[in-house]
């Protein structure tokens, strides 16, 4: 495969100011040839009522993309239109190109470390132990006080750059480790930093409500009335730090009516609801999702028939975490019974330094496939087209289609079975983000 790099425009100013954004492109036009498979994922969602045919992956054998800026302008069978003066062409070299993968649900933003609990789970103890004992979120919390808003955007841009070498262009990323009103915002400014300093798109989500900080042990109630407070949550969505609101319905955590509360407030605020749902205990977080109208219920490892119809009825998304509950040892949630029932589902990762020390996109797909039974073409609906309509984007990423803007990866293989079969290596040869060719990345 031969293919020239487009030049970047690095942030003059290392991000902060007004100089452009790294991968943003309005002119150029690109023709990607000699594709080998080109990967369509498509998306079944609530608003067609199940209508349309089971999410999956249309592909294209022997095809071409051309770019315009920064969109998808047309695409088709054989060698393409004639080469246009000024396009840049690119040999895909028989490989599959697919739309940039999206990170629907990550901690990607946090200090310190934690393979002390992760020895301790080897040994006998589990994940809600470790917490009731003030270590899990409490740990990570310590050290995200401790941490400057650089130090938070120095940790976590080499992370980022990973995710990117593995074919993500959109990440979401949560606040939930500082807990208090200068710590989140902390947290949340640091995902608007990175923004600009980076080619990944990131989407805040404020979680406020990951769990009760120790200060606030005896007064519960006052630590709810703070995450709903206007200095907390009325400041996080008037300086649009964030988009979504996700708390953390759990025994260990919120109950299902302190979250019903919270997110009730976060509608008002203009922020859409999320839910850590059903991960180690059935207490109702997502029957409380649909009731809410959230826009996805995320773990689900516990979940029941009565919660996937409630559900499917409000047209909840499940956000499937399965590299968090092969990191943990624990059962996978029922996926093929919630795929099977008609529910749209979407994989993300859950990187953290606690349940989920997993950054790979396609590590979490062939898990997927191994330990929950999900096909290859599910899976890759679920971190392109589903996971996009996870962060409300579904009409600009996730699919491949005229207007769609121009995130793409070149694999190095012949096509998408391949990505997850192949576990544990980095299959991508090339990333398009907004219709750049992005430089050549160090393999992780
Ligand atoms: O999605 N379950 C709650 N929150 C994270 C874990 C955070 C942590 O352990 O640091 C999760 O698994
Ligand atoms: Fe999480």
């Amino acid at each position: 495969m031969s293919c020239r790099v487009a030049k970047t425009k690095p942030a003059a100013d290392g991000g902060s100011g007004n100089a452009p954004r790294i991968g943003e492109n309005t002119e150029d036009m690109i023709i990607i040839q000699n594709i080998g498979q080109l990967a369509m994922p498509r998306a079944r969602l609530a608003e067609d009522g199940g209508q349309s045919p089971p999410y999956g992956v249309d592909v294209l054998h022997n095809a071409w993309l051309r770019i315009e800026g920064e969109r998808i302008e047309s695409f088709g069978n054989g060698d393409g239109p004639a080469k246009p003066p000024g396009d840049e062409v690119i040999d895909a070299g028989g490989k599959c190109v697919l739309p940039g993968l999206i990170d629907c649900h990550t901690h990607t933003v946090f200090a310190g470390s934690r393979e002390d609990e992760f020895v301790k789970r080897i040994e006998g103890k589990s994940y809600a132990q470790i917490a009731e004992e003030g270590g899990g979120i409490k740990t990570t919390v310590r050290a995200v006080r401790e941490a400057s808003e650089d130090d938070l955007v120095a940790l976590a841009l080499p992370r980022l750059e990973r995710m990117l070498a593995g074919g993500v262009t959109t990440v979401e990323i949560k606040s939930g480790y500082g807990l208090s009103i200068d710590d989140e915002l902390k947290m949340l400014r640091t995902v608007k930093k990175l923004n600009p300093m980076q080619p990944i798109e990131l989407v805040g989500t404020f979680l406020g409500a990951h769990t009760v900080p120790a200060e606030y042990a005896d007064r519960r109630g006052a630590y709810i009335d703070l995450v709903c407070s206007d200095e907390m949550m009325g400041r996080v969505a008037r300086e649009g730090l964030a988009e979504f609101c996700d708390v953390f319905t759990e025994r260990t955590a919120f109950t299902v009516d302190e979250s019903r509360r919270i997110l009730l407030r976060a509608k008002e605020y203009g922020l859409t609801p999320k839910l850590h749902a059903d991960q180690i205990t059935q207490i109702g977080a997502s029957r409380l999702a649909a009731e809410v109208g959230a826009i996805s219920a995320d773990h689900l490892e516990a979940i029941d028939d009565g919660a996937i119809a409630a559900m499917k009825e409000a047209g909840v998304i499940a956000v499937l975490l399965p590299g968090c509950s092969w990191f943990l040892g624990v059962e996978q949630a029922p996926a093929r019974k919630i795929i099977d029932s008609g529910l749209p589902v979407a994989l993300a990762t859950d990187y953290n330094p606690g349940s989920s020390m997993v950054e790979s996109l396609a590590l979490v797909m062939s898990i997927a496939c191994t330990q929950m039974r999900m096909t290859p073409a599910e899976c890759l609906a679920g971190v392109t087209a589903t996971a996009a309509a996870a962060l409300n984007r579904a009409d600009r990423i996730g699919t491949i289609a005229r207007g769609m803007q121009a995130d793409l990866v070149i694999l190095d293989v012949e096509n998408y079975d391949q990505l997850p079969y192949n576990a544990g290596r980095n299959c991508v040869r090339r990333v398009i983000k907004k219709g750049r060719v992005l430089p050549v990345h160090p393999k992780p």
